[in-house]
């Protein structure tokens, strides 16, 4: 199975088990806004525990926030949205279709790193087990043009994005001869900048003075909020503040699923440090955070660090921690060094001092800022992607199993009646009743026990509980384990204790 097909895959079991939906489906959906079902919902709020208790409950000294949504529109021409929160976009005037420069030429060079790796699999195929793959990437000319092919195309698109040179980025469109996808030819209009903000109108002004944005990022209701939470926390530097909540970006490329979407949910928090000592902590966080993904066990490999070429406007350093999607390496978390940047200009705008009195040195300063920012949904889709195994049983049967770590999962444990009759039902109600005050249970008595089993598998739930007629006499039922599918005999006293220690999200935090 080719990893297209296995994302396609993937993407249907989501929508069969209730995970994710396109939104407002009956009407043909919203192009990059999706819904979350009944089992999706219950894994993105045990996603958000899991981030949230890292942060607020683990470090006494960072606190949370939920500020609002919309925000007074001076915020954004302080933050530099206003002026710098733009996309590079060219029109197709044939296909009308419109696309980011940047990822037109991303495509471009991707394509060229799949010729490169296409000419290492056939070298592979050719010397067999003698292939030394260094000396083959080293020498061979095909690769070795294609190589410098890429590094230049890569090398220039940087130098455009950085000095912001659109005329740049249009030349090396039409230099490496890139055609529209749709109409096929090579007609581009010039390049020009794009806001990514949603605006909309407050109460009953019309005019411009009226005008808000949907906010395209949390920290900013942070940032507007140093001063308040300091104080009335007492809070002293270094401190955090965390906050989860949604933004919105009017995002011209939206695909790849959840991945990019235009309404989508961030957790963000921002680390107020003295200035001088900001990098280390960046790199703390770097760590910290890298260490918070790793915990899930979804694969070390799964993760990389990459270096941001391009700062944003705000940063010193930034970096972001790359996840294995089915569809390549890619953004899953950003950590940046936004030095006084955000803090200094809402002084600035505001006209209200924002500064913070260090007992320490005895001195007043704007802080810097440390911020791990993070995507709910990117989040979403690297545990689903990576849980999502279609397996071969050695009966010859197969199944479809989200491997999903166990805190995370939608439902703990589903309790089983054998049978509906001789009083099983009633004895599994008893058990789930008392079950459900710790953890998310789910009842089935339809259809028969190896069945049950495949749904609960589908949806990631660790394990199914079942209640037969020697349970009426000894009190003990069969657990069964969703990984290894291990039946176990156990008494339903010892039930509670033993999910419990699977399911525990402390069995988490113990590994960070
Ligand atoms: N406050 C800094 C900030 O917003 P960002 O790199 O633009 O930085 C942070 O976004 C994280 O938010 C990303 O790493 C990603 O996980 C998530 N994110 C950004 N845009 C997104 C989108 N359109 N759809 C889904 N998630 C997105």
């Amino acid at each position: 199975m080719t990893q297209e097909e296995l994302f396609k895959n993937i993407i249907s079991h989501a929508k069969e088990y209730g995970f994710i939906f396109p939104s407002s489906e009956i009407y043909d959906g919203l192009s990059a806004v999706y819904d979350y079902g009944q089992m999706g919902v219950e894994l993105k709020n045990n996603i958000k525990k899991y981030w949230w208790d890292a942060m607020v409950r683990l470090n006494e000294n960072i606190v949370g926030l939920d500020s609002a949504i919309f925000m007074h529109p001076r915020t954004w021409e302080a933050s530099g949205h206003v002026g710098a929160f733009n996309d590079p976009l060219i029109d197709n005037k044939d296909s009308k279709k419109r696309y980011r420069a940047d990822v037109l030429l991303e495509d471009y060079i991707a394509k060229i790193d799949e010729k490169i790796e296409k000419e290492v699999e056939k070298g592979r195929r050719k010397w067999g087990e003698s292939f030394d793959e260094e000396q083959f990437r080293a020498t061979n000319p095909n690769v070795l043009r294609n190589k410098q092919k890429r590094d230049s195309v890569h090398e220039r698109m940087a130098e455009a994005l950085n000095a912001n040179d659109l005329a740049a980025l249009k030349q090396l469109i039409v230099d490496c001869e890139i055609a529209c996808p749709i109409s096929g030819t090579k007609n581009w209009t010039d390049v020009r900048q794009f806001n990514l903000m949603f605006s909309t109108q407050l109460g009953s002004v019309s005019d411009e003075s009226g005008t808000i944005y949907l906010r395209p990022e949390t920290a900013q209701g942070i940032f507007v909020n140093f001063l308040n939470v300091q104080k009335t926390g007492r809070m002293k530097i270094p401190f955090g503040i965390a906050q989860i909540g949604k933004a919105f970006r009017n995002e011209i490329v939206a695909r790849q699923f959840i991945f990019r979407m235009r309404e989508f949910e961030q957790m963000e928090m921002q680390f107020f440090v003295r200035p001088g000592q900001e990098m280390q902590w960046y790199e703390k966080w770097k760590a910290t955070r890298l260490a918070w993904h790793k915990a899930l066990g979804l694969g070390d490999e799964k993760y990389r660090y990459h270096d941001h070429e391009k700062l944003a406007h705000y940063a010193n350093a930034a970096c972001d921690i790359e996840f294995d999607f089915p569809f390549g390496f890619k953004e899953l978390e950003g950590i940046h060094s936004r030095t006084d940047f955000d803090l200094g200009n809402h002084q600035k705008f505001s006209g209200r001092k924002i500064q913070y009195f260090d007992p320490e040195t005895n001195e007043n300063y704007v802080p810097y800022v440390i911020e791990t920012s993070i995507g709910v949904d990117r989040t979403f889709l690297a545990v689903f992607s990576a849980a999502y195994k279609e397996e071969k049983l050695e009966n010859g049967e197969e199944r479809v199993v989200l491997k999903l770590p166990a805190a995370l999962a939608p439902v703990k444990v589903a309790v089983f009646p054998l049978v509906k009759k001789d009083g099983l039902p009633e004895k599994a109600r008893e058990i789930m009743d008392e079950l459900k005050f710790d953890f998310n249970c789910q009842y089935d008595e339809k259809d028969s026990i190896g069945k049950r089993y495949r749904r609960q598998d589908a949806i990631g739930t660790p394990y199914c509980v079942t209640i037969d007629h020697q349970t009426l006499e000894d009190n003990c039922v069969t657990l069964r384990d969703r990984d290894t599918m291990e039946q176990t005999r156990i008494p339903i006293s010892e039930l509670r204790g033993i999910i419990e220690s699977k399911v525990d999200y402390k069995q988490l935090f113990k590994k960070m």
